[in-house]
């Protein structure tokens, strides 16, 4: 493990995907002990999920409580029913809340309904967002395409939670797992970076090969809301956990 300062955040590298949950789920868990009220910021994807499976273990076997704790999903596909087996309402309760005790969990509602309702719905959680305190610890995957959340290229520094449209290359991604492309929504609703970079602490994950290339532009490449996730750099408290595939490009 080493940490390298980067032109702002801190990366670590882990020599593998299960050494890398073990410390980004042993920080969060640090966090959930010194403050039982804390309030988390969580994504879906692939990536966290090795993180989540570890949380529920620290809950069952050693009694971590999240009985205080709130959390707040980055973003849910619209439109999309919370029941789907496609929703991130139905991700995270699979993968995480359904193992664990926390009752305050959040995730933007993806229900169809009008422009005028989902501008209102989007200012609440803005708002419920700082009603809980604003967000401790921020956990973030990353696109190919630099997205963090649904934040998609173009999407700058100021954005907060709205209505977004997917980048052609985000649904090709997730085109397996609606069973073809043209099942997979073009929108989303999703936290905006002004949102994220208002975290007390973010910590972005990229695991493997794929993600090797993002990861190089992002840390090495000029701010610039082209790459979403090169705004992060303006935040003092950023860490990058990569496993060594992820960080392959890197000039160590
Ligand atoms: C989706 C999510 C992002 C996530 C990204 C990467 O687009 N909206 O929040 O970071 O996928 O997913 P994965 O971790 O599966 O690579």
């Amino acid at each position: 493990m080493q940490a390298t300062v980067l032109s702002g955040p801190q990366v670590h590298i882990a020599a593998d995907y299960l050494t890398l949950c073990e410390q980004v789920a042993s920080r969060i868990a640090g966090i959930v002990r010194s403050k039982p009220n804390a309030v988390l910021g969580l994504a879906t994807g692939a990536t966290p999920v090795g993180v989540y499976r570890l949380l529920a273990e620290m809950h069952r076997s050693e009694g971590l409580d999240f009985s205080g704790v709130t959390t707040f999903n980055l973003d849910e596909y619209y439109p999309m029913s919370p029941d789907s087996p496609h929703s991130y309402h139905r991700f995270m309760d699979e993968q995480l809340f359904a193992h664990i005790n926390c009752r305050r969990w959040n995730v933007p509602d993806g229900r169809e309904r009008g422009m005028d309702e989902i501008e209102a719905d989007c200012r609440r959680y803005e708002q419920a967002i700082h009603d809980a305190g604003g967000i401790d610890l921020q956990i973030l995957g990353i696109g190919q395409t630099g997205h963090i959340g649904f934040n998609e290229p173009g999407s700058d520094a100021a954005t907060r939670t709205r209505l977004v449209t997917l980048d052609p290359v985000t649904r090709e991604n997730a085109a397996e797992g609606f069973g073809g492309i043209e099942h997979v929504p073009h929108r989303a609703i999703s936290m905006g970076v002004a949102t994220i970079l208002d975290s007390r602490e973010i910590v972005l994950m990229a695991t493997g090969r794929g993600k090797a290339d993002i990861v190089q532009r992002t840390l090495s490449g000029p701010v610039t809301s082209a790459v979403p996730a090169t705004l992060l750099k303006r935040h003092t408290n950023t860490h990058f956990w990569l496993d060594t595939d992820a960080a392959h490009f890197l000039d160590r």
